[in-house]
């Protein structure tokens, strides 16, 4: 008897192993090198203001959309926006709609891949230069299509052999070892880095706000496309978490513990990178381009800060060794939750077995990742673009729609009672049916618009 088809729907077995999980998902490059960048060329404190802001009014809502339909659909994203309604047109739209969801987590994954090999390349450097083999060091840091495409094949490999374990197994069991881990790296980074000479200057350039800028729309859009992004929004990756719940948690607290966790980490990950930028100016590294900014980027996580590395004498190695640990950690919680998407789909709808699933899947989408490695200056910012900038808000937007209007009033609100009883006295209650139908979706496209014109 095969055991994976008569296996029951997966289901995260504790409350803390859906919070990693999820947690997980949102944390990744996007806090911990994406924020605190974005943070630097945005008038500094200014932009962690909007941020907290948009995170709570916007991301926040539609990160609980996701969950609701989720969990009420116990199903992954197609299915569940094709079953919300009882015209079979609007189904279809729904199905259409999530399926362009799966398409846009499939491709977040091809370039997340590739960066996340490079953030591997230089663990790996870090220890080949603790032992002292130059010629390794050499080849992992130099930039190749050997070298990506071997890194970017590791990254695949761990994300496939994770998600092919199954909801259990790997996703929470694998989160909940990890996210403690990542953590504790950053507190000790955190510890060792401000303590060194200059970190003050970068503390004060992280924290003292340009209030001026507040209300700049690029700054509001660049927020905001932050705060989808690092939220994992609009692709389906939440929903199918959701769907993993049981019926005894509240959604609402969840939701909020996640967002929180999410944000905080993005915040303190700000306390890392920016202090650390400062220290390498004070060794001497250079942190400012020709037009006096700060360096961002890859040149700013694969040249400045290992510069600064090398500058801290035997100590370098082992901060080497744990910045890029707690880098490929974090892309690796968020692969998975990528990859978990096109994988509930191929096992739910089309009886799959989830390891062949995650190998196939897995492995087309490391045939994308091959494709952008060769023709790296046309596609890699394009993809990104296509799907941060312009695909994640749109979906994000047609997820509130399809929750506010087509999703059944009682049963949105049985659902959301499930796990909370006293949830009627809560201002969630009164609030956010309403603010996910009208308010959540305008105040989206209305930015979005803004970063078209
Ligand atoms: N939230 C992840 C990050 O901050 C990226 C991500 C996007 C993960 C979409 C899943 C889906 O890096």
């Amino acid at each position: 008897m095969d055991a994976f088809m008569s296996a029951p729907r997966g289901q995260f077995t504790t409350r803390f192993g859906f919070i990693m999980a999820a947690a997980g998902s949102a944390v990744g490059l996007g806090n911990i090198w994406g924020f605190p960048t974005q943070t630097a060329s945005n008038g500094g404190a200014a932009f962690v203001v909007v941020y907290l802001v948009l995170a709570f009014l916007l991301a926040y809502p539609a990160l609980m959309a996701e969950l609701v339909i989720g969990r009420h659909a116990r199903a992954n994203i197609v299915t569940a926006l094709g079953s919300l309604s009882d015209k079979p047109i609007i189904n279809n739209i729904g199905r259409a709609t999530g399926f362009y969801g799966v398409i846009v987590a499939s491709l977040i994954l091809s370039f997340y891949t590739i960066v996340a090999g490079w953030m591997i390349c230089y663990l790996f450097a870090s220890a080949t230069d603790l032992v002292s083999a130059d010629t390794a060091t050499q080849w992992l840091t130099t930039d190749s299509i050997d070298r990506n495409l071997f890194s970017s094949f590791i990254f695949a490999g761990l994300t496939l052999f994770i998600i092919s374990s199954g909801v259990q197994n790997g996703i929470e069991k694998w989160s909940s070892r990890l996210m403690p881990v990542l953590m504790g790296l950053l507190c000790l980074l955190i510890a060792y880095v401000v303590a060194q000479p200059g970190a003050m200057e970068g503390l004060k350039v992280y924290l003292l706000p340009d209030m001026s800028r507040v209300f700049e729309p690029s700054l509001i859009i660049s927020a905001m496309g932050q705060a989808f992004f690092s939220l994992s929004l609009g692709v389906g990756t939440m929903l199918v978490y959701g769907s993993y719940l049981s019926k005894d948690d509240s959604l609402p607290r969840l939701g909020a513990i996640v967002t929180v966790v999410d944000v905080g980490i993005a915040f303190i990950a700000g306390l890392l990178i920016l202090p650390a930028m400062y220290v390498a100016q004070h060794a001497g590294v250079t942190i400012l381009d020709d037009a006096g900014n700060l360096i961002g980027g890859p040149d700013m996580i694969f040249q400045v800060l290992p510069a600064l590395f090398n500058t801290m004498g035997g100590a370098g190695d082992f901060v080497a060794l744990a910045f890029f640990a707690l880098m490929t950690i974090a892309a690796l919680t968020s692969s998975i939750s990528m990859l978990e998407v096109p994988v509930s789909l191929a096992v739910e709808r089309f009886n799959v077995r989830r390891p062949v699933a995650a190998i196939a899947i897995g492995s087309s989408i490391f045939a994308i990742s091959a494709l952008i490695i060769f023709n790296f200056g046309t596609l890699f910012g394009f993809v990104i673009d296509l799907t941060t900038k312009y695909s994640e808000p749109l979906l994000g937007v047609a997820i509130c729609l399809y929750c506010g209007w087509i999703f059944k009033r009682n049963l949105l609100l049985k659902e959301l009672k499930e796990g909370h009883d006293d949830i009627e006295d809560s201002l969630f209650w009164k609030i956010w049916p309403l603010y996910v139908k009208v308010i959540c979706p305008l105040l989206i496209l209305a930015t979005f618009w803004h970063s078209l014109s």
